[in-house]
């Protein structure tokens, strides 16, 4: 399938969710794939509403292109959900302002803190949620769907960029002027908390720079968990 066919199917999955699924969110963490969901939602008119989570420690590029975005696309407003203070202080105080590198369980506390509970929120009332995720940046990401049922969330979840390659992304972001984060130009090709994202090497695979420090079967942070 070339990139105007997956562009097609993309765009038919989309229309299907704001036809079927209606109310219906995107998780845009602004990454490129969410970029190309971003820039389609918007030149389309679709009425998906789309939001996002800051988790507080989100790269200072994340933030100049969030500011872009409400910039490039003023019809399409990008709603943010913060972490509960509460719940934030309490795990710095206990454990420590960067905890996530001593275990496995503080690290997937703070992202249930930072990301699961916000998510939670952001995803109330909703009948199906769509993500940016593709079949080929992970192990845990291989036997996906477009759609699912998302069991822990309770509601259909839709990706539908999941059979674009990380090639296919990026002719959409260059050919339609998609504004980007400025970290992909230093390789770091997936974004996440700053902390927890460093930049891979040549050959090294997407998603190697995230949780570089944990093996890969657990380097999900939950908001895709299988349950
Ligand atoms: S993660 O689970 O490792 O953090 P990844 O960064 O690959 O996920 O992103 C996969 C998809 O999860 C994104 O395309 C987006 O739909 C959703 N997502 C991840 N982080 C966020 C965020 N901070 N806000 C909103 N959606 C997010
Ligand atoms: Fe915390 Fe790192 Fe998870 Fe962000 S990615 S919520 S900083 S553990």
């Amino acid at each position: 399938m070339d990139l105007e066919q997956k562009l097609a199917e993309t765009l038919a999955v989309l229309r299907r969710v704001e036809a079927e699924f209606s109310p219906a969110v995107f998780a845009n963490s602004f990454g490129a794939e969410d970029m190309v969901i971003t820039d389609l939602i918007a030149k389309h008119g679709l009425k998906i509403e789309v939001f996002s989570l800051d988790t507080g420690r989100l790269p200072a590029e994340t933030y100049d292109l969030m500011a872009k975005v409400r910039e490039s696309y003023p019809t399409t407003q990008v709603v943010t959900f913060f972490p509960n203070a509460a719940s934030v202080e309490r795990y710095v105080n206990q454990s420590g302002i960067n905890a996530f590198y001593e275990s496995v369980e503080l690290r997937k506390e703070c992202c249930r803190i930072r990301k699961l509970e916000p998510l939670a929120r952001a995803l109330a009332g909703k009948k199906a949620w769509i993500t940016g995720l593709r079949r080929e940046q992970s192990p845990t990401r291989t036997d996906m769907a477009h759609q699912e049922w998302d069991d822990g969330n309770a509601m259909a979840k839709f990706n539908p960029l999941l059979e674009w390659t990380e090639k296919e992304v990026w002719a959409y972001i260059k050919g339609n002027q998609v504004p980007y984060n400025k970290l992909h130009d230093q390789f770091y090709p997936s974004i996440g908390c700053a902390p927890c994202t460093r930049s891979v090497s040549l050959g090294e695979d997407v998603r190697s720079g995230r949780w570089w420090w944990e093996n890969p079967e657990f380097k999900e942070c939950g908001l895709h968990a299988k349950h």
